[in-house]
Order: C-alpha cells, then sequence, then structure tokens
C-alpha cells in the first residue's frame, strides 16, 4: 500500500512543481467550423490553411476592437466597422480615420467573407488575411505601421497569452495577428433572415405579397448581377453610376488595380444583405436611401468616363432599368426582408 501512495504523492508534486501556478494551465483550443447555410455558395476562404478555433477567434475579436491597431491608440477596426450597421461606419459617406483624414470610399459591410475571394470595392486585396493590412496602414484610416502594432501589442499583458492559447507559444507576429483577424472575420454570417427562412422553408415563413412581387421584379431587373444568395456575382461592374468630380484624382474603380482603361468605375457588385442597415450607399456613399438607389437605378445613370455594363442600356441605347413606382416599392420591400436581426444583434461579434 505504501509505495503507490508514495508515488501518487509524487506525481502530484511533479504536476504541481512543473507549473508555478495554476493559471499557467493552457487548455487546447477548440475547434470552431463556419457555417456552410443550404441556399449559399461554398467557401472560398482556405479553412485548411487557418482553421479557426475558439481561441483564435476570441483573439481575433479582441484585435478588431484594439484601439491599439492605429496611431493614435483610439481607431480599431471596429470604429469604422459597427455592428449594428451591419459594420459600416454609421453616419459617413466615405470612411474618416486617424488625424480626421478622410479616405474616398465608403466603408463596406463585413459579413459572409468567407464566401467571397477578393476583397474591398476594387478588389485590391485577394485575400482576406492581407486585407487588414490595407487600413492599419492606410494614412488615412489607421496610420499605423505592423512592426509597431506588434510591439505594442508585445507589451499589452493580455496579448502573449491569447496568442499562446491560439497558436502554442506566445509569439506575436505578423502572421499570427492577420490570421486571428481572419478567425474572426469569416465567423460572421449572417444567413438568418426573413428571406433565408422563406427560401430554406423555415419555420413557416413567408413573404408578404408586396415582398414576393419585389422578388419576381428583382430576379428580373437586378439579380443578372446582385446573384446568388450572397447577392454579388462577385464579378467588377459599371453599373452607370455618375461620375464624381470630387474624387476625380483618386478614384478609378477597377482600374487602380491593374491599369485597365476598360476597368474604369467598375466595382465588385455589393452584396445587398442587410441593406437597410448599410446605408449610406455606392462605393463613395452618395445615396442616403434605398429609394434615391432605385430613382438612380430609373432615371439617374449617366455616361461616366468608362464601359457601363450593356445590360443596364435599354434597347434605344438609352441607360436605365424600367421601373414603375410601385415597381420600387415592391423591389425595396424585399430588400428589407435581407435584415438579418441575428446577426445585427450576435453577442458573439459585439465589442462590449
Ligand atoms: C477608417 C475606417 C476604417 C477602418 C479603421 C477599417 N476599415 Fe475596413 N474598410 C473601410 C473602407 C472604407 C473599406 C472599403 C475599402 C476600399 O474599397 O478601398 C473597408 C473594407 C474592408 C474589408 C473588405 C470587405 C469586402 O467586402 O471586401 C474588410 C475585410 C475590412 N475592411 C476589414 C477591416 C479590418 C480587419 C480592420 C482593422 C484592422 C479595418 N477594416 C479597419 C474602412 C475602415
Ligand atoms: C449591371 C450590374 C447591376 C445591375 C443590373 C444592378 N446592380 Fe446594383 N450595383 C451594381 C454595382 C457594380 C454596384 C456598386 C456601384 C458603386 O458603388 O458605384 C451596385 C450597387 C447597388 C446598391 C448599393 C449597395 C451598397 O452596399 O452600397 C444597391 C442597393 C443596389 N445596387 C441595388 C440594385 C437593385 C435593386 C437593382 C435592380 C433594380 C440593381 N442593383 C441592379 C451592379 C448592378
Amino acid at each position: 500500500m505504501e509505495k503507490p501512495l508514495l508515488t501518487l504523492v509524487c506525481l502530484v508534486l511533479l504536476w504541481s512543481c512543473s507549473s508555478d501556478n495554476a493559471d499557467e494551465y493552457v487548455p487546447a483550443p477548440v475547434a470552431l467550423s463556419v457555417e456552410q447555410p443550404a441556399n449559399f455558395p461554398e467557401i472560398k476562404y482556405n479553412m485548411e490553411a487557418n482553421p479557426p478555433t475558439d481561441a483564435g477567434f476570441e483573439l481575433g475579436k479582441k484585435l478588431f476592437y484594439e484601439g491599439n491597431l492605429s496611431s493614435s491608440g483610439v481607431i480599431s477596426c471596429g470604429f469604422c466597422h459597427e455592428q449594428a450597421s451591419a459594420f459600416t461606419h454609421h453616419g459617413h459617406t466615405i470612411s474618416h480615420g486617424e488625424n480626421g483624414l478622410e479616405g474616398f470610399r465608403n466603408t463596406q459591410p463585413i459579413q459572409n467573407l468567407a464566401y467571397f475571394s477578393e476583397f474591398t470595392w476594387d478588389g485590391a486585396a485577394i485575400h482576406l488575411d492581407l486585407q487588414p493590412i490595407i487600413p492599419i496602414t492606410a494614412e488615412v484610416e489607421m496610420n499605423e505601421t505592423i512592426p509597431s502594432v506588434l510591439e505594442k501589442l508585445q507589451n499589452l499583458p493580455e496579448y502573449p497569452d491569447m496568442f499562446n492559447r491560439a497558436f502554442g507559444t506566445p509569439e506575436i507576429n505578423s502572421e499570427r495577428m492577420l490570421k486571428a483577424l481572419s478567425q474572426f472575420m469569416v465567423m460572421m454570417v449572417s444567413s438568418n433572415s426573413k428571406y433565408d427562412k422563406v427560401v430554406r422553408g423555415e419555420d413557416g415563413v413567408e413573404f408578404t405579397e408586396l415582398e414576393a412581387e419585389g422578388r419576381a421584379i428583382f430576379n428580373e431587373k437586378c439579380a443578372s448581377c446582385h446573384a446568388t444568395d450572397l447577392f454579388s456575382d462577385q464579378t467588377y461592374r459599371n453599373n452607370g453610376i455618375p461620375f464624381n468630380p470630387k474624387f476625380k484624382d483618386e478614384e478609378q474603380g477597377r482600374q487602380r488595380v491593374f491599369g485597365y482603361v476598360s476597368d474604369f468605375y467598375k466595382f465588385r457588385v455589393p452584396s445587398l444583405r442587410n441593406i437597410e442597415y448599410s446605408f449610406p450607399y455606392m462605393h463613395d456613399g452618395r445615396f442616403g436611401t434605398l429609394e434615391a438607389v432605385l430613382d438612380f437605378y430609373a432615371f439617374g445613370m449617366a455616361e461616366n468616363g468608362g464601359e457601363i455594363d450593356p445590360i443596364l442600356r435599354k434597347k434605344d441605347g438609352r441607360l436605365g432599368i424600367d421601373l414603375s413606382e410601385h415597381d420600387k416599392e415592391a423591389i425595396i420591400a424585399f430588400l428589407k426582408t435581407l435584415t438579418d436581426h441575428e446577426f445585427l444583434n450576435d453577442e458573439r461579434f459585439a465589442e462590449f
């Protein structure tokens, strides 16, 4: 009897001596899986290269709301990407960041990015992991450098532990920081709007007559570009939006990326999910309401110096989509069914 007891005591001692205190016990990260809603296209993000875990997600969330990613210590990702506005910047047509400096584009929503392969209005970011480098280093956004951010994180007490838990050692480097931000962002799936419930036949949810009518008109007149249940075909198109002289030196649309004149004023077709809350609209936030957007599609298009998408030209060559007042009303009723209150209020993504 004596010997086994002694061994046990020794083992307990050994175990308790091997770590200075019980707090250092690091639980293994638990794998998270990104939803694949039945009505969505397939996931584009390479999950194997960066499999999300609870610890990676928590770290990514903390970084997303971390002011120290900016030079002043105040402008976090969440400063411009606010949950209640589908992670856009409420009240701002174009983004403003450090020192009150303004960019020239409207903040995009952060939702369903796991299903997209290219990012920003012009597709300049071809990998989600690389996208955050743009706002962190842009003078008009966070005005920081990656080495300086890493150094600040190193000196904040909570980060080495969080990196340890997420990646197995406390080392803080840019790859880990960017991977954690992606782990947070790929989990941000909005797929529980009224629309989703209707198309998936859930809970006996049905469209009203006006919504159903709006959906039919939308499918006929809008869905060639705002395609799939992401409401974007992920191509770059010129939708006949009038040229904005205010940003004549900066904004060329996708031409900025490869320099092709044929890409002038083409933008990635935006998803219309949670569109009720992500106003103002378009790459420069020029329209404050959905009514204004539909008036634009009906009679506001103009030659803008680029190649306007041929489907927006009528048989007689004029630009525009034929829409009656009733059509516009019905389309707006339909677009509002894309609001996902569960997503907009999901505590997993909330700052506090
Ligand atoms: C100063 C405001 C501002 C801050 C801060 C900011 N963003 Fe953005 N974000 C924008 C704007 C504006 C765009 C559109 C950029 C463009 O098209 O050039 C954007 C676009 C994006 C996109 C692309 C979305 C899509 O559908 O393609 C992602 C992802 C993103 N931001 C993530 C982040 C992350 C992560 C951070 C923090 C590291 C961050 N943003 C900080 C304003 C901001
Ligand atoms: C030829 C392709 C095409 C068609 C057809 C089209 N759109 Fe668009 N839509 C776009 C592009 C591209 C943009 C972004 C343009 C920009 O930002 O300047 C856009 C922007 C929008 C926006 C603003 C989204 C945001 O996040 O700011 C809304 C709303 C919208 N479209 C609704 C519609 C509706 C409703 C219809 C049908 C009446 C329609 N679109 C038809 C390509 C199209």
